[in-house]
């Protein structure tokens, strides 16, 4: 699902230095195949040209309110249109303006005039931004609705290392996507896991698997994208999405306490890990030396933490994941009656295209309510989002049928 497919989204640029970074912001906006008609206000133009912006979006960027060739006011049409309304970089000086409901240039007349999601990423010198008259502009602004895509810590142009920096473009795009996603995981929580588990020989060594964690990720973007909390128990390296609360762990055993201390607290665990399943029943306190002969190891088996899970859950929805070479649907089935879950998603990874690694996947959902999903090679992140769907199916066919009986 690309969010920003075909909308129309209105991308306010005001007059400080991270307004350079918005060329680099149409140019991503674009990429997700969103429209962006750019206004600048007059300050901003100093810093960067409205024709580099207009150049990146194909669009002319609007400056002034009227134009002796236009008699119709901008600010209507435009807001008429919005179906996003953004403001990066928001100056201290335009989150005043907008605070005090000002209309007194294209900007801030049309930021009135909008009726869609609005968004603002502050950005200015790090005792500006603390400066009690723009934190409570902001908390105003937030009270009204306004999403505030919040400034990062690091060097400033001043010299100084503060808050203020105009937010990562992800992350400002990951904010965009979660404005005009639909909100049905609004209100819910959600527990994923991702990433292949290692389990440590000796202080150099371990026994791990293929998986790189970019299944599990895109399942905690795609639902924070939706509305709903989300903490990712990750054995991977990647970058966590936005918004999301991210716990590491490194073995099995880790990732099982990890996700039973937070089982009671969620209402959907979704495990896309490729968990370890057994670990030596030693752990070498000093690197094993080779001495010429052979090294058997010992495997015990690690706990099945899914098992658990399916066993303990009371109002939970439980999905697994079922990593298989071969008889897909049938080794998946019986994962899904075997360890009491609601939902398991058949992976086939013995397709070079998909599984592990990949960009890609290739999976059926099956519901313990008969419902097969067969899907084709998909991005994993839309794979992501046709599992959340069958979830949110899930849930709803449930409470309708529960409904029925009463
Ligand atoms: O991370 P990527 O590179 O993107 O690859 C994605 C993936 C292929 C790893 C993912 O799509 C996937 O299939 N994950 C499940 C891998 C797996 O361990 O499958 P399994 O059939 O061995 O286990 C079944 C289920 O039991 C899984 O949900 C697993 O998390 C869980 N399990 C397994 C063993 C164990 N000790 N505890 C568990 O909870």
């Amino acid at each position: 699902m690309r969010f920003l497919e075909d909308k129309e989204v209105v991308l306010g640029v005001s007059g400080g230095i991270a307004a350079y970074r918005a060329a680099d912001l149409c140019r991503l906006l674009g990429q997700e195949g969103a429209r962006v008609q750019v206004i600048m206000t007059q300050k901003a133009q100093e810093f960067i040209t409205p024709l580099t912006l207009g150049s990146l979006t194909g669009q002319p960027v609007l400056t002034e309110m009227f134009q002796p060739l236009n008699p119709r006011p901008y600010h209507i049409d435009v807001a008429r249109k919005a179906q996003l309304f953004l403001i990066a970089p928001a100056t201290a000086n335009v989150i005043a303006r907008l605070a005090a409901g000002m209309a007194d240039d294209l900007l801030t007349a049309t930021a009135l005039a909008v009726d869609c999601p609005r968004l603002l990423a502050p950005a200015m010198n790090a005792n500006m931004y603390k400066n009690p008259a723009v934190q409570e502009n902001l908390a105003l602004l937030s009270r009204r609705g306004w999403v505030i895509v919040e400034p990062e810590e690091g060097p400033l142009l001043s010299g100084a290392v503060g808050k203020g920096r105009l937010a990562r473009l992800e992350k400002i795009l990951a904010y965009c996507r979660r404005s005009l996603a639909p909100k049905d995981y609004e209100g819910l929580k959600v527990l994923v896991t991702a990433g292949g588990t290692r389990e440590p020989l000796d202080p150099v060594r371990y026994i791990g698997n293929y998986s790189s964690g970019k299944m599990g990720h895109a399942l905690a973007q795609a639902a924070w994208e939706r509305g709903a909390q989300v903490t990712l128990v990750t054995a991977s390296q990647l970058p966590v999405p936005y918004g999301v609360e991210a716990v590491w762990v490194e073995t099995a055993g880790e990732m099982k306490r990890e996700v039973e201390e937070r089982f009671p607290h969620v209402h959907i665990v979704i495990k896309a890990a490729a968990v370890g399943d057994f670990t030596p029943d030693s752990v070498h306190s000093q690197k094993i030396k080779r001495k010429g002969g052979e090294w058997n190891l010992r495997l015990v088996p690690t706990p099945d933490i899914l098992a658990a899970l399916g066993r303990n859950k009371s109002y939970q929805i439980v999905v697994g994941f079922a990593a298989e070479t071969e008889n897909m649907v049938e080794n998946a089935l019986k994962k899904l009656r075997e360890k009491g879950l609601d939902m398991i998603v058949a992976n086939d990874v013995s397709s070079p295209e998909g599984g592990f690694g990949s960009d890609y996947n290739k999976v059926t959902i099956i519901t313990s309510e008969g419902y097969r999903e067969e899907l084709p090679l998909l991005p994993k992140l839309e794979v992501a989002h046709a599992v959340l769907n069958a979830i949110i199916t899930l849930s709803r066919f449930r409470s309708l049928a529960s409904r029925k009986e009463e």
